[in-house]
């Protein structure tokens, strides 16, 4: 029975980031980026993995966008590494890196799938972090001159650019809880990070509209409806705050409300890093916001009386994220009504599982597929509930990084067979080719 199809032009696609698939951390002129530092530090990812390697795809990037066309897949969301292309972070450019960018998107455009450039999915170059990072403010210089140099390089080709890739995380996870690179803790760093991450984008979108006639534009956040684990005031307080530090805090500013009044007041501190007309700037009009979304947040406060009502008994993936697909429509709900922006893409969506090759060499991956299609079948309500949203990405293509996790999770729709790197596309992958084909999904 087919419960619905997708509007013509609808763009199903996958997502990768640089440092999780590409390896050749440092041949071929690329410089340190701080995840290979903070990969190569004893003791931060699981099993002290590290990407050196990864999914090797710079050198198998040709076979990879072979599968791809296989799946039919009509866009494609990948990064580029900044280190890569400005091995100090600024300056001179590395001709080697900026050719492999140049020969994916082409590959790309010949098998008929739509690039969608991610410029910073969290590996800065650690130049860059030596002069003090994202908590200082020259780093947005640096950012543009990037920008300008992709723009440069590949807009030609590439039509749809994406400034960031989740700055809470790259903010918070990294700045605060230390459990990203470059592994800080302190409140004041991730503040002034997440701010100069949204200044940044906001000045790269202004220059990507002045160097790519055409370029539609946008920002990758993640984001979660963050419900309270009762109706008692306290957890609802709680609630309403984790709700502005993950959702509030970046969308407020893109939507030029400026940071949320009772987050400034809750984090107490000085707001000196911003400038005047800053927040004009961070609020330059997107073309469309990407939504990476995997569950969604209870919350609980410890000071809260009433018994917990919502407790999440159900399903959970190998993250121990709650499965709650009905979360998704709801996000995309509330940035419609509440924030309006003109466009969205469900920018990651998926699931890790320790799933396994049977002696057959088969991957049967039922659980992801029962997530995928839950999840794409709340996109479809989305969508006839009036939510202009243009194409979703499954998290990932491939098994690969899964940053502090090493790689331990398995994201892919494609099985990585790591010592051998042979790529085994999983039974989820022959059911998101069918929805493709089909651009709908057919329940039996
Ligand atoms: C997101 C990241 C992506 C991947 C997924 C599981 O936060 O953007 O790189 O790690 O989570």
């Amino acid at each position: 029975m087919s419960v619905g199809q997708f509007p013509n032009g609808f763009l199903f696609g996958a997502a990768t980031s640089a440092y999780q698939i590409e390896g050749v951390w440092n041949e071929d002129g690329k410089g340190e980026s701080i995840w290979d530092r903070f990969s190569h530090t004893p003791g931060k990812i699981s099993g002290g993995d590290t990407g050196d390697i990864a999914c090797d795809h710079y050198h198998r990037f040709r076979e990879d966008v072979a599968i791809m066309r296989t799946l039919g897949l009509k866009a494609y969301r990948f990064s580029v590494s900044w280190p890569r292309v400005l091995p100090q972070g600024r300056g001179e450019s590395n001709p080697k890196g900026l050719d492999f960018y140049s020969r994916l998107v082409d590959a790309l455009l010949e098998a008929g799938i739509e690039p969608f450039l991610t410029l910073y999915h969290w590996d800065l170059p650690q130049a860059l972090q030596d002069k003090g990072g994202w908590p200082k403010r020259e780093i947005v210089d640096s950012f543009c001159e990037y920008t300008q140099l992709m723009a440069r390089s590949l807009g030609d080709r590439v039509r749809h650019w994406i400034t960031l890739n989740e700055p809470h995380v790259s903010a918070f996870v990294g700045h605060l809880d230390g459990r990203h690179a470059p592994g800080h803790q302190d409140l004041e760093e991730a503040l002034r990070a997440a701010h100069h991450h949204l200044l940044a984008h906001g000045l790269a979108v202004s220059l990507l509209r002045d160097l790519v006639p055409g370029a539609r534009v946008g920002i990758v956040l993640n984001l979660a409806p963050v419900h309270p684990a009762s109706r008692d005031l306290a957890d609802r307080s709680a609630a309403w705050l984790a709700d502005g530090k993950l959702n509030r805090w970046f969308l407020d500013p893109l939507a030029a409300r400026g940071y949320p009044e009772d987050m400034v007041h809750h984090f107490n501190c000085p707001m000196d890093f911003v400038a005047e007309g800053d927040m004009d700037r961070v609020a330059v009009p997107i073309d469309f916001l990407g939504v990476n979304y995997y569950t969604r947040l209870v919350v609980r406060s410890p000071e809260a009386k009433l018994p917990q009502e919502v407790v999440p008994g159900g399903e959970r993936t190998d993250m121990g994220w709650e499965v709650y697909p009905e979360g998704l429509y709801e996000i995309l709900g509330r940035l419609h009504f509440d924030y309006r922006f003109p466009a969205y893409f469900v920018a990651e969506n998926g699931a890790a599982y320790p799933d396994r090759m049977e002696p057959d060499g088969t991957v049967r991956d039922e659980k992801r597929i029962a997530y995928l299609r839950d999840h794409i079948l709340q996109v479809h309500r989305a969508i006839a509930a009036g939510v202009p949203l243009r194409g979703y990405f499954v998290w990932s293509l491939l098994n690969n990084f899964e940053w502090a996790h090493g790689y331990g999770k398995r994201f892919g729709i494609v099985y990585v067979d790591f010592p051998t790197q042979k790529r085994i596309p999983k039974k989820s992958a022959r059911f998101y080719a069918r929805v493709i084909a089909e651009n709908g999904i057919t329940l039996p």
